[in-house]
């Protein structure tokens, strides 16, 4: 089967590079055979599927998976990927390269049965060239990639498995920029002019001495011109192109306005463009101060972050460009403008999107150095792959104005070993590599051992000292560490289940009692409460940490584990449980409670949120939490009779009352100087009677990638939520659309994803629709055995 002639006959007549998405028409086998490298291989009796593709989100969990329960239960394996294609022989004299934005894990890759290279980083970006053993015209090309995640357990968490990004076929002249050629900074900043300076790294693989022209302009947002410079070296092999600019009247980056220009660099033979570049950029300036924490363009601002695994829920870790941007838009809206990508390059989709959305982005390389965490994880390839690694990372997301942090590791376990300086010198080496590519960015570690012997903070490498958890010691930060700056690398660590409360509200569980020991006591379905009374003790409730952070002004800002619960880690539970407890929003983007929290804290909308759900037994004691802002009360109505009015004292974060149960409707209002600001009705719900589809967008593209994401609601007659409800819904999809997964957010489900079939849970469930590549009408229809019915329309375009 030869493919994508069409789509690559039109690029590669044009003169400049070319970047072509080259993730359809794989074939895909779950299993190993090294046979399959060859070109005459044989691949008809394997599946056909598009790229990204993660195979272990279609596997079942399994109890006796050796990935564990930390791991999801959901097996690794070999899987092998082919795809065939012809190239037209009027790219003969391009360059042609392949792009692998991450391969989870020890991949190879082969082109036309020749090793291109292996990669064990299952992270990290890279790339090849294609050009030596390319064929043109009729005959054709395999590209064929092992991936070996078979060694088990590697990862802490949910790892996916498989070739789960984007891959790219670049082409380009046959003198050209190289691989993450650019280097883009603005060492002078302010309010009446931008320096701007910008390295390109200009390859010419011939040895032949040619003048060429380097002609950089920079844009802004709305395409107009700003600046031209224009270069002119002789070059043999490669070279360097260093060119200065100056904006007046810079618009400058921030989280609430991230304003991007855009660098368009061409390189020019004989008056003929032989390669070009675009080079997005922001102009900010930042500081983290020992005193006063972190300001951006001079003004003060607390990083209040999430950390993040890359799984998207029920997609897997298989990238969607969609999903990752409705985790985000769902952060930006509790006011988080941070985030740590726990604990690894992350796919360089997160990052255009924080560039674009305003998020800080703490950039980490890795979990372990040396030593170990699992068994077979990256300190087996550390002494020969961490230095390429890392470098790689810096230098492919250095120009990212997102990015402020560069962190070299995440509780390293080096970091206990207080005798012995193994740890100091490779921090040293580290922080090295990084200064050696990027000065403009301050460099920490997550630390769980955050004190003065410390031999890798001994090391001295650091210019922000990462705290994870110990939120009560902040205040003895520069006891501890006198002069130094301040940041909570890491935080909180609090347990959630979405929709359950355990009474009473004010008794806080730290679930396990010890982190080394298994939990005792805890609740038989494998619950966690969504009051903020449970967490890991290693780590707090949100508002202990919060208060904490708010204290300090040095305290330049800090990122809560985490954003969203992710697959894997089902901390403090064993099998079934097989996803995290740690989210403030559960895996299926379903808010918990403390999502509100947030909101009423770090953003500017008006917020009362009142909780439990209203069905309990009649006599029982109930407490009744409210997160508000804008407001100087609260008052509780149950059945129309005051339980007073509350606001909050001293730090409190929340009000809330002990009440006494009786069904029927408990309204809230919150008052300003006596006028109402906002109200809340909660209503005793009947009986589940049906279903409610809603959509987070009903107009998606048809580009085969697109999502909709629908949210069935189970309720009585009446339209109430009711809390409890588990029933199971069957989703069909009719049109060119089709069910990409499914979930609820509950922590134990052990439903495949990919089944159409999902009980809710407490009260609801998501069904994720994605485009084919057809335009149309899609329906959606969810039902229940008795329930009403419910069906939803959506337009792919
Ligand atoms: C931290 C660790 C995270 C996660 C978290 C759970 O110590 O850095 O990766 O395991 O604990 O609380």
């Amino acid at each position: 089967m030869a493919c994508c002639i069409s789509l690559l006959t039109g690029s590669l007549h044009a003169q400049t590079r070319t970047i072509f998405k080259f993730t359809r028409d794989w074939k895909f086998m779950l299993g190993d055979d090294s046979n399959a490298r060859a070109v005459s291989y044989n691949d008809a009796g394997w599946r056909s599927l598009n790229l990204p593709h993660d195979w272990s989100i279609e596997l079942p969990f399994d109890s006796t998976s050796p990935t564990g329960n930390g791991g999801g239960a959901l097996r690794g394996g070999t899987g092998w990927y082919r795809k065939t294609f012809t190239l037209p022989v009027t790219a003969i004299g391009k360059k042609i390269f392949i792009d692998f934005d991450g391969v989870y894990m020890n991949s190879e890759v082969f082109l036309n049965g020749h090793s291109l290279g292996v990669r064990p980083n299952g992270y990290i970006s890279f790339q090849y060239d294609l050009t030596p053993y390319l064929n043109y015209g009729s005959v054709k090309n395999v590209i064929a990639v092992r991936v070996d995640n078979s060694r088990q357990p590697n990862s802490r968490w949910y790892s996916g498995s498989g070739i789960y990004r984007n891959v790219w076929l670049v082409t380009t002249g046959k003198i050209y920029i190289g691989h993450w050629g650019t280097h883009l900074t603005t060492p002078e900043v302010n309010d009446q002019q931008a320096e701007v300076n910008l390295d390109v790294h200009i390859v010419n693989p011939a040895a032949a001495y040619t003048r060429i022209i380097v002609r950089t302009s920079l844009y802004d947002a709305a395409a107009k011109l700003q600046q031209t410079v224009i270069s002119s070296v002789v070059l043999k092999y490669e070279t360097t192109v260093h060119q200065e600019f100056s904006l007046l009247s810079p618009h400058l980056w921030s989280t609430a306005d991230p304003y991007q220009y855009k660098a368009v660099t061409q390189v020019l033979v004989n008056g003929k463009i032989t390669d070009d570049y675009t080079t997005p950029f922001g102009i900010r300036y930042f500081n983290f101060d020992a005193d006063k924490g972190f300001s951006l363009n001079g003004k003060p601002l607390k990083i209040i972050g999430v950390c993040d695994h890359h799984d998207l829920g029920c997609l897997g870790t298989a990238l969607n460009y969609r999903a990752l941007q409705r985790q985000l838009e769902i952060l930006k809206g509790m006011g988080i403008n941070g985030i740590r990508t726990s604990h690894n390059p992350p796919a360089p989709e997160l990052l255009d999107l924080c560039d674009k959305m305003g998020f800080i982005v703490m950039d980490e390389a890795f979990d372990m150095w040396k030593i170990e965490k699992t068994r077979y994880d990256y300190h087996l390839y550390w002494d020969q792959w961490h230095r390429r690694d890392l470098q790689d990372q810096i230098l492919r997301d250095r120009n990212h104005p997102c990015v402020f942090i560069w962190s070299i590791g995440n509780e390293i376990n080096e970091q206990w070993n207080k005798n012995d300086s193994s740890g100091t010198v490779i921090a040293r080496e580290l922080a090295g590599i990084v200064r050696s590519l990027d000065t403009t960015r301050p460099i920490t570690s997550a630390f769980n051992d955050p004190y003065p012997d410390n031999p890798l903070i001994r090391s001295g490498v650091f210019d922000l000292i990462g705290y994870n958890y110990d939120h009560k010691d902040y205040g003895t930060f520069h006891e501890r560490f006198p002069g130094k700056k301040f940041i909570a690398t890491e935080t909180v660590s609090a347990l959630q289940t979405r929709g359950h409360y355990d009474m009473p509200s004010d008794s806080i569980r730290r679930w396990p009692q010890r982190w080394d020991k298994p939990l005792e006591n805890g609740n038989p379905d494998l619950t966690c409460s969504a009051y903020e009374n449970c967490s890991a003790p290693w780590g707090s409730t949100h508002e202990e940490t919060i208060k904490e952070l708010l204290r300090y002004p040095y305290a330049s800002g800090m990122f809560v584990w985490t954003g969203f619960d992710y697959i894997g880690e089902p901390t403090p539970y064993p099998f079934p449980a097989r996803s995290s407890y740690f989210g403030i929003v559960d895996l299926a983007g379903f808010p918990k409670d403390a999502y509100y929290l947030y909101q009423s804290l770090f953003t500017d909308r008006d917020v009362l949120h009142v909780f439990p759900h209203w069905n309990w037994k009649t006599g029982d004691s109930v407490d009744v939490w409210a997160y508000y802002n804008h407001a100087d009360e609260v008052e509780l109505f149950l059945n129309g009779k005051s339980l007073g009015s509350k606001s909050r004292q001293g730090d409190d974060l929340h009000v809330w009352w002990r009440v006494r149960f009786e069904p029927g409707t408990l309204r809230a209002v919150s008052r300003k100087n006596g006028k109402t600001v906002m109200e809340s009705i909660i209503k005793t719900a009947g009986r589940p009677a049906k279903i409610v589809l809603s959509a987070d967008r009903h107009n998606i593209s048809a580009d085969g990638t697109d999502l909709s994401f629908i949210t069935a609601t189970i309720t009585d007659k009446d339209g109430n939520v009711v809390p409890d409800a588990d029933n199971l819904i069957d989703f069909a999809v009719s049109g060119p659309g089709f069910i990409a997964g499914t979930d609820n957010g509950r922590q134990t489900d052990l439903t495949s994803f990919q089944s159409r079939d999902r009980r809710a849970f407490n009260g609801l469930a998501l069904a994720v629709i994605q485009s084919k590549d057809r335009a149309g009408k899609i329906t959606v229809t969810a039902r229940s055995g008795e329930l009403q019915t419910a069906t939803l329309l959506l337009t792919s375009k």
